[in-house]
């Protein structure tokens, strides 16, 4: 189901298809046709040759699928993006037609994992920002109307020009980092989080897999985890069974946890984290297309949130840890499934929302005690539309919160308080900024 944005050479991916973006005499180019065309060797050539001389090529907007030669995917579908022309000359219908034609291919060969290059955002000149903005709609919509629910495309961003942050749709996000973002050196708890968000981001940078578990930004890079406290954090992050973070801290994570009590560290923790994908659900009507300078006016603006688990009155004791654990809150996944309940949406609606696949959700739905990671939590928030109060109640019953240690939880904050609960928008800001994206495969 999910579409996921990484950052990575196309051509070292370990999926079903990566998609080429050729012109229409499939003899080979410059970009990413020559990239492909070097590494898959003289059998990719010899196949086009011959559906050249079948077909006579492959016209603007079409595709065509052939084997991959030396790569290390099975198959190379080959689409002719448009030439740029100011966009009067049916340029975003012949790019959305490449990526659903491409798609259509892959469909019908059984391919569960598709990687795509921005097709015309190099030599053919399309905007890039414009090319973006077309291959995820597209992509989304084809995923939600007529893709096999557990197809996982990645869309491979080669350069980041196309998310620019210092100027255009991110200035706005980069400037309420620039107000909240508070570097943690003072306070250990925030340090705590600050450092798990950099663990779990630098083990995501690990070697790619292909298939379903790609790692996000240059995935051919080695971890580079910066200390013994890092990895710590990170395999702990991703251990099965995890102990619970302190209930009262508020602080995923923190130093000094008391031990979990049994129930708790039997429940599963999601084993691979990879928060890079994309819901296949439209986006939200109240969330338009950004304008260069101001791109999220605040619909509603809610208050910053107030320190939110400083509980005033002293909790009597309970006379024993049965007796404790005899009266445990309702859970992460019980909370879930109850806001589904309130807001009267299907769970299939909420988890492609989210981002989410259908087999982690129904893992959720089969465990009260399931544990998700941060940004699995925090998908599920934005697509069942919570504000502040409540995502901090959603993610504090999955042992995290949002901190402005955080680079991460400011840009998520900033997205909801202004009322934006378009998880893609959200995920595109996120990858602008180098961070861990939301969802998950
Ligand atoms: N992996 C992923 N993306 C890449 C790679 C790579 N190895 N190399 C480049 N890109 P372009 P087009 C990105 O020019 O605009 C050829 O000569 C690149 O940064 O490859 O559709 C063909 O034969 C850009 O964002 O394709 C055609 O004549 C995107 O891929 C013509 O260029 C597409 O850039 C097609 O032009």
């Amino acid at each position: 189901m999910p579409l996921q944005i990484l950052r990575n050479d196309i051509t070292k991916m370990r999926v079903d298809a990566i998609v080429n973006a050729a012109n229409s005499s499939l003899l080979g180019g410059g970009g990413v046709d020559g990239a492909i065309h070097r590494a898959a060797g003289p059998a990719l050539l010899e196949e086009c040759r011959a559906i050249r001389a079948r077909e006579g090529g492959c016209r603007t907007g079409d595709a065509r699928l052939t084997g991959a030669g030396r790569l290390p995917c099975r198959y190379v579908i080959h689409t002719v993006g448009p030439v740029w022309q100011g966009g009067g000359q049916g340029e975003a219908e012949l790019l959305a037609s490449c990526y659903r034609r491409s798609l259509d291919l892959a469909a019908e060969k059984g391919c569960e994992t598709v990687a795509f290059p921005l097709i015309s955002a190099g030599a053919y000149g399309y905007p890039k920002q414009e090319a973006l903005r077309i291959a995820v709609d597209t992509i989304r919509a084809w995923l939600q109307d007529s893709g096999p629910e557990e197809m996982t495309v990645s869309l491979v961003v080669f350069d980041k020009a196309a998310f620019e942050v210092s100027s255009g749709q991110y200035a706005a996000v980069a400037a309420y980092i620039d107000d909240h973002y508070v570097e943690a050196h003072a306070e250990p708890a925030s340090m705590a989080v600050a450092r798990k968000n950099r663990a779990l981001q630098n083990l995501l940078k690990g070697p790619g897999r292909g298939g379903k578990k790609h790692t996000l930004f240059e995935v051919g890079a080695a971890p580079d985890a910066e200390d013994a406290w890092d990895a710590e954090c990170a395999e702990e992050a991703l251990s099965p069974a995890a102990p619970l973070p302190p209930p009262a801290s508020g602080m995923a994570g923190g130093p000094g946890k008391p031990p979990a009590p049994p129930a708790a560290a039997a429940a599963p923790r999601e084993a691979n984290i990879a928060p890079q994908a994309i819901p296949a659900a439209p986006f939200a009507p109240a969330a338009p297309q950004a304008a260069p300078a101001a791109p999220f006016a605040p619909a509603a603006p809610q208050a910053a949130p107030a320190a939110p688990f400083a509980s005033a009155a002293p909790q009597a004791a309970p006379a024993s840890l049965r007796e404790a654990l005899r009266s445990l809150d309702e859970s992460f996944a019980e909370m879930l499934l109850r806001k589904i309940d309130e807001r009267g949406i299907t769970d299939a609606a909420c988890y492609k929302k989210a981002n989410i696949s259908r087999k982690l959700f129904s893992k959720i739905r089969a465990d009260r005690l399931y544990r998700p990671s941060k940004p699995t939590a925090l998908a599920f928030a934005l697509s069942l539309e919570l504000g502040l109060d409540e995502t901090q109640e959603l993610l504090r019953k999955a042992g995290f919160a949002l901190s402005h240690s955080s680079k991460f939880d400011v840009i998520v904050e900033y997205f909801i308080l202004n009322g934006v609960y378009d998880v893609m928008r959200v995920n595109e800001a996120l990858f602008a900024f180098d961070q861990p994206l939301l969802g998950s495969i």
